[in-house]
């Protein structure tokens, strides 16, 4: 693996899950793996689990790691080419990246959009600038319209559910993402890497439901049914992912709130027992209520918990393929 920006960058799903489980059960199994290497993790926005389980990942396989909160404590950076830079930006990422790339082995970057504008969003031009500039492997800790760590977390987590539990005479799990309410405009990351990573993985049988005019990306949602009706698409669920996003056709947009769509034991009740997911950090009695994540059908600690596995999973990968 050269980078880690979305699922392209992974040869074989399954193989790179069962890596993260073999970490888990033998967490410092490579633990002399990354001496003397040095990762460099660039905040540009707020961060709990991505920012500590890397560091974690970094440090069971013996590299030193570096936390750079930008956002808060570095110069503004200027990422367009050939700007005037006579306004509030100090450094531009073509003079910053080539630098880092010097002081890391590995720059890992979280970057949010704006949600001002789609197509500069879209082009994830932030991360690419860095991946342009700095000559070293880049690792995505969530970039304007993806979260891959995010992603091969929760496919770890529900290969872990299926192990433990296993479908009987079906031979794929129902995964349904639903859309959640929140008060605030959110990106579409989370739902957009797990929507393509299911659809890459090719062994659930998936569904997306959300309310009018909240579709996602088709770029990313291909291959998955939409269901409009949340009642209906929950049917037989073994996991539901609760997941609020803005809208992504007139972009950034909070459209409805209602909290119809917030899942509670009720509408729960028509899935197969499901495993209830959710990315964290989590609004209660907002997007999910204390009823379900408070209850035994809620894996949300599970999952946070696997991102250590998932992050050490793709550092190894990488540091043995860039030596
Ligand atoms: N899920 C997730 O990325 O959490 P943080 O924003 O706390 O890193």
């Amino acid at each position: 693996m050269k980078q880690f920006i979305s699922v392209h960058d992974v040869n074989n799903i399954d193989a790179l899950v069962q890596k993260a489980l073999a970490y888990k059960a033998s967490p410092f199994a490579d633990k002399n793996l990354g001496i003397n290497k040095r990762i460099g993790c660039l905040f540009l926005n707020p961060s709990m689990r991505t920012r500590l389980s890397t560091q974690i990942a970094a440090q069971n396989l013996g590299m030193e790691c570096i936390v750079f909160n930008v956002g808060q404590e570095g110069w503004a950076l200027e990422f367009e080419d050939e700007a005037i830079m006579s306004g509030n930006s100090v450094e531009h990422v073509k003079d910053a990246a080539p630098i880092l790339g010097k002081y890391f082995d590995i720059l890992a970057i979280r970057t949010f959009p704006s949600l001002k504008n789609r197509e500069d969003d879209y082009s994830e031009l932030y991360i690419k600038q860095f991946i342009k500039y700095a000559g070293i492997p880049v690792v995505s800790l969530e970039s304007a319209t993806l979260h891959p760590l995010q992603s091969l977390t929760d496919i770890i987590t529900i290969q872990e559910n299926l192990l433990n539990s296993p479908l009987g005479d079906r031979d794929k799990p129902k995964i349904v993402l639903t859309w959640a309410p929140h008060v605030k405009a959110l990106p579409q990351c989370v739902a957009n890497s797990f929507a393509q990573w299911i659809n890459a993985w090719g062994k659930a049988d998936f569904v997306i439901t959300h309310p009018e005019d909240y579709e996602l990306s088709e770029e990313f949602t291909k291959g998955a049914t939409i269901i409009k009706n949340q009642e209906e698409a929950l049917k037989d669920a073994d996991f539901v992912y609760v997941k609020n996003w803005s809208t992504y056709r007139d972009y950034g947009k909070i459209y409805a709130n209602d909290p119809k769509w917030q899942l509670k034991k009720k509408r729960w009740a028509v899935t197969n027992n499901a495993k209830v997911m959710h990315c964290l950090p989590v609004r209660r009695n907002v997007e999910l209520n204390d009823e379900i994540l408070d209850g035994p059908m809620s894996i949300v600690t599970q999952q946070a918990s696997n991102r250590v596995w998932a992050a050490q999973a793709v550092l190894s990968e990488i540091l043995r393929n860039n030596d």
